[in-house]
């Protein structure tokens, strides 16, 4: 049987806001490194969201997470709208995603990009991977309200962490940190906290002493905080609980510039399901319409899920393209500049003009059966050359991306 040209499923939901903006504009680039590396993208458009909820009292159908279950991957926009409270929009959608698939890291490198000026006057070696617990922590179902409406209103939150979920996150930024400076960071708050934070403590030193060469330092949160501002370079690997990792992500991004750039990946590293692919930035309904989001958080995160797939090259390609923008002096309001999503994204594509590639199969969903490379590291520039990945570069033009019946191109979400 012939080789059939590589081609992945990605279930997309742009969702609310600048989603509807960075989603479609991050697609076109991915579409054109997929046709320079000689692979397809088969894009399964999903109109979930805030509007939906307004309609069907949904934000997803309710077999939403059964339809996401065999894709290779998600690519996720923002969800959040003015008038629908966001407990509602996000526990139904964002929330249950990353519970369902068990995507208990939250992978959110942040570094310097070319050409993009920090707010701080010393952002010394600012290159930080934060490595958020994702399904458990903070964020949690068990609670309640008593007493509606009377004077001994109460409000109840319970937090979970167990052993099981704080040893894999631990585990996950030690890997990472053997890779990089050898320094774990662990953000914590065990002198407020009497029982979760000792003992995220004492499970994050347990995991990280079974790591020859890798250090651990326990830092309270608030103190955590100030040293990001004051001495970003004394921060490699950030290992945080959900809320804590949380906070810290969009106070780094911003320190980087703009948390318009920072993306963010939800692993199942264990690839016994799709993984989920966004910024880190929500809907911002105050800049939403007018066309000038910062695309860049949303193409990086695309990067990093072409990494996730096994399309090394042509991640690193991506990541060459957008920095080559940045670096030429396009960029958007948020960074200073004057270009809106879609001229940015032009900018992008003016760098994947498509070269002859070869193609090749790969086997099996590609979440299942393959070990994620480190995106988090600043990627080689690899125009007009195709990558390891892809063998030698045999002369056939670029394959068009395959699409199944009833899929569209994910272009038409803002029509
Ligand atoms: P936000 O990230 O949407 O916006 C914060 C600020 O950053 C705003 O001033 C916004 O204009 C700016 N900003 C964000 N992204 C930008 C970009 N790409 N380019 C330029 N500027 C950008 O945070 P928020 O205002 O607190 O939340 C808005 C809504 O988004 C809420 O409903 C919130 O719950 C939701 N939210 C969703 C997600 C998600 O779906 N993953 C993540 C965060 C927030
Ligand atoms: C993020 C977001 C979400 C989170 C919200 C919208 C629930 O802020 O992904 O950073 O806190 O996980
Ligand atoms: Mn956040």
């Amino acid at each position: 049987m012939p080789d059939q040209p590589r081609r992945h499923v990605i279930d997309v939901i742009a969702g609310d806001g600048i989603g509807q903006e960075v989603v479609p504009a991050a697609i076109r680039c991915l579409d054109a490194v997929s046709a320079r590396h000689g692979f397809g993208i088969v894009w399964r458009d999903h109109d979930w969201g805030s509007d939906r909820y307004r309609s069907d009292g949904r934000m997803m159908p309710a077999d939403g997470l059964d339809q996401l279950a065999d894709g290779d991957a998600i690519f996720l926009g923002a969800v959040g709208a003015p008038g629908v409270p966001d407990h509602v929009t996000l526990w139904g959608l964002l929330i249950p995603i990353r519970r369902a698939f068990l995507q208990y890291v939250n992978l959110r490198p942040v570094r310097i990009l070319p050409g993009v000026r920090s707010p701080l006057a010393d952002p010394g070696g600012l290159d930080v991977v934060i490595v958020r617990e994702n399904v458990e922590g903070e964020y949690c179902e068990a609670g309640g309200r008593i007493y509606a409406g009377r004077p001994e209103e109460c409000a109840i939150q319970e937090a979970v962490f167990t052993r099981t979920g704080i040893e894999r996150v631990a585990r996950f930024a030690a890997e990472l940190a053997a890779d990089r400076a050898g320094l774990v960071v662990s953000a914590t708050k065990s002198n407020g906290m009497i029982h979760s934070m000792p003992f995220w403590d004492e499970v994050v030193s347990e995991v990280i002493a079974g790591y020859g060469g890798v250090h651990i330092e326990h830092v309270l949160i608030d103190a955590l905080a100030a040293r990001a501002v004051l001495k970003p370079g004394s921060l490699d690997v950030i290992v945080a609980s959900n809320l804590f990792g949380d906070i810290l992500s969009d106070l780094i991004a911003a320190l980087a510039g703009s948390i318009g750039l920072a993306p963010s990946a939800n692993l199942n590293p264990d690839r016994d399901h799709p993984s989920m692919f966004e910024p880190v930035h929500g809907s911002a309904p105050d800049i939403a319409g007018q066309g000038i989001a910062n695309p860049v958080g949303q193409i990086w995160a695309g990067a990093m899920m072409l990494d996730h797939l096994g399309e090394t090259a042509a991640a690193a390609d991506l990541v060459a393209a957008f920095e080559s923008v940045l670096a030429e002096g396009t960029r958007t309001p948020d960074l200073g500049g004057s270009a809106g999503t879609a001229e940015f994204a032009d900018a992008v594509l003016g760098r994947l003009a498509p070269t002859p590639v070869s193609a090749y199969t790969v086997p099996t969903p590609a979440h299942r059966d393959q070990k994620g490379p480190d995106w988090t590291r600043p990627q080689p520039p690899n125009h007009g050359t195709t990558g390891s990945l892809l063998g030698s570069s045999a002369e056939q033009p670029p394959k068009a991306p395959h699409r199944m019946q009833g899929e569209r191109n994910v272009e038409n979400l803002t029509e």
